[in-house]
């Protein structure tokens, strides 16, 4: 949440903020700042509430404001209302120190009473603004050494933050901090930059550095300093991002999360072909061992939102395949439970951004205890990339739309492999059974292609559903995992109450809200269920509801008890989460866009939930 920008170079620095802002603002909206010094000459702070846009014009799109050395904020408010007064950048009463963050310092009440007392004054609500101050205060009480200044403020500060601030004794110079937020250092021929992803600054270089936990960056025009909480000089590799720019782009189509939608085929793909070569699957990236997976008799899989739903799904498969005992669990939820993990047990966490606060913590829970963690992780040197065992990247590419569509899809597949890898490991499926439920995996993404051409069918519908005010999804089995995720879709950006139940509960509950016309999206894959899914159908329909459904085509019999149905390609059942989702991803974008939404940016909602 919040994304943070910084430039130092020859160029003017606020037109690369503000285009570096616009890739992250997926990340916070409410409010956005930036803050450009002019060499010598004091920093110019311009903030506002609202989109990135007010700024954008405010500013003339960065031409108005003069200078090489800037730093750039786009928030999403925890700590005081969105308003301009709240907004970053935030500076110490004199403007010695400058500074940006994302995060939460979680003790910064009483860090900010400790500050009043020494006579400093509060204008805005914000932690950040205490963590700027409590640096100044640091900096003038020593050796007037901003990397001093900060490790002394981060050993007093409690909480998570990917700080960066300006000095103003050090025109030109960008100083940054880390601490469970994500931040990249990207560097270029006499140009440095920071961001809290990569996307921000794609255009400009391909050369970024990962700053750890507890360290400290110094950024000059095309050169960068580490250094330890210790104040000590370090080393840090230099990655090439492999992203090419053009997929941080809409690259033609309307919105972000249309693109991503139809990009699935070819990630699904892409992440395929990173571990199946031959007609087998090899984990040798991932780096888990068949003995290892013969060893461990209970998987936890742990994640957020749709992430989760992900897992959801991912049980059902996993079981089936193989004598596993699986239990999903909310990262929020794990992290805080007081249980004994089992020691054959391997943890699952599946993360697009690798970043998300709950997951990252759930992680660290479990090698607390010894247990041996697999990630399945979007982004490349992301914490929990780093910090996992194991890895298994997904090959979706940047993610930008804040409703997950590509990614989701690239967690659910490479779920799949690792469920017939498990299975093959461990001796429980024969030979022919792995060869034709790999090849069937194969074919998930030329399916997609073809419920992709048949898109207008869907808008046509989705313009029905326009203004309705609830919905229940419902379905058995893997079909309840996908209308858990179909129902998380719809509600996120388009507004519309949705609830996701099995089937079978719904005579528990829910069946007392349905009326005349309530609007029940029903998943119907499973062919075993087949006929029981359809039971709970005839039974809403007959209190009034309409019933729509998407099935497997030759399903042709739903036709007789729902009034609308999309047809999926045939797939093994096991699989026909991959296919199933696609559809209910694209009514949930036309009902959004419909309505007018901005639909890759719903109200309230961050991309990365880097905060608890
Ligand atoms: C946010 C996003 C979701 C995502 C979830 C978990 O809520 O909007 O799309 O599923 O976080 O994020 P992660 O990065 O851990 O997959």
């Amino acid at each position: 949440m919040c994304g943070i920008v910084g430039f130092t170079g020859t160029k003017q620095a606020a037109p690369i903020l503000l285009d570096g802002l616009s890739k992250l603002e997926y990340r916070g909206y409410d409010s956005a700042g930036i803050a450009v010094r002019d060499g010598e000459k004091p920093a110019e702070v311009i903030k506002e509430k609202g989109k990135l846009k007010v700024l954008a014009d405010m500013t003339n799109q960065g031409k108005a404001v003069k200078g090489t050395c800037g730093i750039g904020h786009t928030r999403w408010a925890t700590h005081g209302e969105p308003s301009a007064v709240n907004a970053h950048p935030h500076s110490s009463d004199d403007g010695n120190v400058i500074g940006v963050h994302n995060g939460i310092i979680e003790n910064y009440q009483e860090q900010r009473e400790k500050l009043i007392k020494k006579g400093y004054e509060f204008k805005s609500q914000t932690d950040t603004e205490v963590a700027v101050k409590l640096v100044d205060y640091y900096y003038k009480k020593y050796s007037q050494d901003p990397i001093e200044a900060i490790a002394r403020a981060m050993v007093r500060i409690r909480g998570s933050y990917a700080l960066c601030v300006m000095f103003k004794d050090f025109p030109g110079e960008i100083y940054c901090a880390r601490k469970d937020s994500p931040m990249i250092i990207g560097i270029a021929d006499g140009e440095s930059y920071v961001a809290s992803d990569v996307p921000a600054i794609l255009k400009y270089t391909r050369n970024v550095y990962y700053i750890g936990n507890m360290e400290i960056a110094k950024l000059e025009k095309g050169n960068v300093t580490f250094y330890n909480i210790d104040s000590e000089v370090i080393e840090k590799p230099l990655t090439e991002i492999k992203w090419d720019a053009e997929s941080a782009e809409k690259g033609g189509y309307e919105h972000f999360m249309l693109k991503e939608i139809h990009e699935q085929p070819k990630v699904i793909r892409d992440t395929i072909n990173s571990v199946v070569t031959d007609g087998k699957v090899h984990f040798d990236s991932v780096n888990l061992t068949d003995d290892e997976m013969k060893s461990i008799d209970q998987i936890y899989i742990v994640a957020c939102g749709s992430a989760y739903h992900v897992g959801m799904d991912l049980q059902y498969v996993i079981e089936s395949l193989t004598s596993l005992q699986v239990r999903v669990e909310l990262a929020s939820e794990f992290r805080y439970r007081d249980m004994s993990l089992r020691k054959n047990s391997l943890v699952i966490v599946i993360s697009q951004s690798g970043e998300t606060a709950d997951t990252l913590a759930a992680l660290r829970m479990a090698k607390d205890n010894g247990v041996k963690t697999l990630g399945i992780v979007n982004v490349v040197g992301s914490s929990i990339a780093r910090e996992a065992d194991n890895v298994f990247y997904t090959l979706a590419g940047p993610e930008i739309s804040v409703a997950t569509t590509k990614a989701y899809s690239c967690q659910l597949v490479a779920g799949y492999l690792l469920a017939l890898q498990f299975a093959k490991a461990r001796e429980e499926i024969t030979d022919e059974h792995y060869n034709e439920l790999l090849a069937e995996i194969n074919t998930i993404p030329e399916k997609i292609e073809k419920i992709l051409e048949n898109k207008e069918r869907l808008q046509w519908y989705s313009n029905k559903l326009i203004n309705i005010t609830d919905a229940f999804f419902i379905g058995r089995g893997i079909d309840y995992a996908i209308g858990l995720e179909g129902s998380l879709k719809l509600k996120e950006i388009s507004y519309i109450h949705s609830e996701a139940y099995a089937a079978g509960e719904l005579k528990h509950g829910p069946i007392s809200l349905i009326e005349d016309g309530t609007i029940v999206l029903s998943v119907v894959t499973q062919t075993k269920l087949i006929e029981k899914t359809i039971s709970n159908m005839v039974e809403v329909k007959s209190r009034g509801a309409k019933v729509m459904a998407v099935t497997t085509a030759g399903n042709y019999f739903l036709e007789d008890t729902a009034e609308f149905v999309c047809y999926i390609p045939q797939i093994e059942p096991l699989f026909a989460g991959s296919l199933s989702v696609v559809p209910l991803q694209l009514i949930s974008y036309y009902v959004s866009i419909g309505k007018g939404f901005d639909v890759d940016k719903p109200r309230n909602l961050a991309k990365s939930v880097t905060v608890e």
